[in-house]
């Protein structure tokens, strides 16, 4: 459930009028609406209840600074998987004692940076990466807090390009190498092991790979305490579906819960990040429809939103529902919607049964998550601005781009 619903034939932002928030703004125009972001983040938060826990929103589904002082402000901890993202965090007032640092290929001023500031975790991924943060930590006479990523091999049933659980996959660490790998992380004086996490992939719309991977992980977790070691947490990533088509993943209620159940009896603190859940469904993305153009074969509604403002369309095929800001009567014509970008490949949807014309808006669902943050400046197209609504009023939390911010930092030769 969300924020954006018609009133009569108009759409709405919470109480804003889309179209009039497009045209005072301009598109292309990503809008998101408060209430739904909060919403998402108490709806893990009251499942969770009161076992101890630690939600860490995934700063690169949509990171805005403006989006992560809400969560900061809500509570969150943030999973991060650079040093723009760390900086962005703590920029916008979160608290790097509640980051997770996640990613294969940290470098070392990233690790650097990290301890510095005293973050809650560092998810490492391979033993050269584990060897490496302990001579940075050395080097900075810190001890590293470690939870190492385990690969649990467990089929997700999303993308391929989002599926990260199993064996093929570059992430993790895999469960026959586990029990080695914690040992050598126990030996080093640098490291300190207080979890151990896994991720399986992102857009999961079934409950059960995630009980599964947990399954394996408190298997692992057992057999390291039994051995000594005293693993205080378990992260259990992200991945929680959002419902962009007819395929509708558990609510977050529902999973946390049954994640939460099957912790029960034990001192385990939960971690878990998620983001699509969250941000996906508190975000639309408004475009203007240019030209309407027609072949022998199709028609095409050409808009001023393209690929390089939404990728996802393009890169994974991802459905997304594209709907008129303003409903008009008439018999539907099948679409697709293309962007200007000179690609094939530049559509946000096809065939889909729209009444529109020139100038009319169209929203496309879903855009809060994966959306801005994979952007581009692709055919030299200026970012998209980004728009919050709170109740009935809005606010602009990044102005569109500048034509001269496109080659801001770019220089001549000099002769
Ligand atoms: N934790 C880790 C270690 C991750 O790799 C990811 C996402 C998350 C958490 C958050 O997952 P979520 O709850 O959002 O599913 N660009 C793709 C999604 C890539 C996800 C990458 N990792 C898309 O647009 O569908």
């Amino acid at each position: 459930m969300d924020h954006f619903t018609y009133q009569g034939q108009s759409l709405y932002a919470e109480q804003c009028d889309v179209q009039s928030l497009a045209q005072l703004y301009g598109t292309p125009m990503y809008l998101y609406s408060r209430a739904t972001f909060e919403r998402h983040f108490k709806a893990f938060k009251t499942a969770i209840a009161d076992h101890p826990h630690l939600i860490c929103y995934a700063v690169k589904a949509n990171s805005n600074l403006a989006i992560l002082n809400l969560m900061a402000k809500l509570g969150s901890g943030f999973d991060i998987v650079s040093s723009g993202e760390l900086a962005r965090v703590i920029e916008a007032g979160g608290d790097p004692k509640k980051v997770v640092f996640s990613g294969i290929g940290k470098t070392q001023q990233e690790m650097r940076e990290a301890l510095e500031v005293g973050i809650h975790c560092f998810n490492v991924e391979s033993i050269a990466e584990l060897e490496t943060l302990n001579l940075v930590a050395e080097d900075c006479g810190k001890i590293a807090p470690v939870s190492l990523r385990i690969n649990p091999d467990i089929d997700a049933g999303t993308h391929p390009y989002i599926s990260t659980g199993m064996k093929e996959n570059k992430f993790g660490i895999s469960m026959s190498d586990a029990l080695a790998t914690f040992r050598l992380a126990q030996s080093l004086p640098h490291i300190e092991v207080v979890g151990a996490d896994c991720h399986i992939g992102s857009q999961l719309t079934e409950l059960q790979p995630f009980l599964d991977a947990m399954d394996r992980m408190l298997v692992l977790i057992d057999t390291l305490n039994e051995e000594g070691f005293d693993i205080q947490h378990l992260d259990i990533g992200g991945g929680l579906g959002a419902p962009y088509d007819d395929d509708i993943p558990p609510h977050p209620n529902e999973y946390a819960a049954a994640v939460v159940k099957k912790l029960q009896g034990r001192p385990l603190k939960l971690i878990m990040e998620p983001g699509r859940a969250i941000a996906a469904n508190a975000g639309i993305f408004v475009t203007q429809v240019l030209y309407l153009k027609q072949n022998e074969e199709k028609h095409f509604a050409i808009v001023d939103g393209a690929m390089n403002d939404l990728l996802r369309p393009s890169l994974y095929q991802a459905y997304h529902q594209i709907i008129p800001v303003f409903k008009q009567s008439g018999e539907p014509t099948e679409y697709d919607i293309v962007g200007p970008v000179c690609e094939t490949g530049d559509f946000l949807g096809k065939n889909r049964p729209l009444v529109t014309k020139p100038n009319d808006y169209l929203a496309v669902r879903s855009c809060g998550a994966y959306g801005f943050t994979m952007a581009s400046n692709y055919n030299s197209r200026p970012k998209a601005i980004e728009v919050i609504v709170d109740g009935d009023k809005s606010h602009v939390i990044r102005q569109r781009e500048t034509l001269t911010q496109l080659w801001q930092g770019e220089q001549l030769l000099p002769q």
